[in-house]
């Protein structure tokens, strides 16, 4: 399976986001991970959709959208619109599941569910026929800079799960990842790394990038 690196732009220069959106495909990044909180589901606020609308216009990256918000039902058609190629939503929201995968799916976006670590992999065996991704995360959702919470064992039960019945499906890990914990990750299975202060403070992007989605 191939690996990807999705680059959290909650870590990027808020200010400079143009130039830093020309520093992700320069070097090579896969795809750009767009933290969505509404400070009900999650206790902090981000961006919405007038910058992913902006962002989409700057580039031809993968926009990868991760929503920590409480109703995204309601939401995910303008998300789509507005250039989410990939839509995860939370299972722990407050939105029917399967109306949500639907909603997703007819909007011609990519769909994943997102788990929080608490929720085990079972919660999502009887989506996977209907998904592209399951996001597992990492951190409790809410803040970037946290430290990883090893979800080894959830994240080989799915991929595992996915094997057995032949989904054709990602895992996402999204809070904490490094080149220590990306190792952790890949072995149990995950194979798009999202990484926010990590990436962002490297040096050296494109060597980190490739030392994240190396296999192992
Ligand atoms: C946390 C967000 C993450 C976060 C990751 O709720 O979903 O995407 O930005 O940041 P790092 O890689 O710094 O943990
Ligand atoms: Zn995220």
């Amino acid at each position: 399976m191939k690996n990807y690196v999705s680059a959290s732009v909650l870590s990027a220069d808020m200010l400079s986001f143009g130039d830093e959106i020309k520093k992700l495909e320069k070097n090579g990044i896969d795809m750009l991970h767009f933290d969505v909180m509404d400070g009900i589901f999650v206790n902090n606020i981000t961006f919405g959709l007038p910058v992913l609308e902006r962002m989409n216009r700057e580039t031809d990256i993968v926009l990868d959208v991760h929503l920590m918000i409480t109703d995204p039902l309601k939401y995910v058609k303008r998300f789509a619109e507005n250039g989410a190629d990939i839509i995860s939503f939370h299972i722990e929201s407050e939105s029917d599941t399967m109306e949500t995968i639907n909603a997703i799916r007819e909007s011609g976006a990519k769909t994943a569910l997102a788990i929080k670590p608490a929720t085990p992999a079972k919660a999502v065996y009887e989506y996977m026929p209907y998904l592209d991704m399951v996001l597992v995360m990492t951190v409790e959702p809410g803040f970037s800079g946290q430290k990883f919470m090893d979800m080894s064992d959830k994240i080989s039960k799915i991929r595992k799960y996915a094997d057995e019945n032949g989904y054709d499906v990602d895992i996402e890990v999204d809070g904490g990842i490094n080149d220590v914990t990306s190792e952790t990750v890949k072995k149990a299975g995950a194979n798009v790394l999202v990484s926010g202060s990590y990436l962002f403070k490297a040096e050296d992007m494109k060597e980190t990038a490739n030392k994240l989605r190396s296999d192992v």
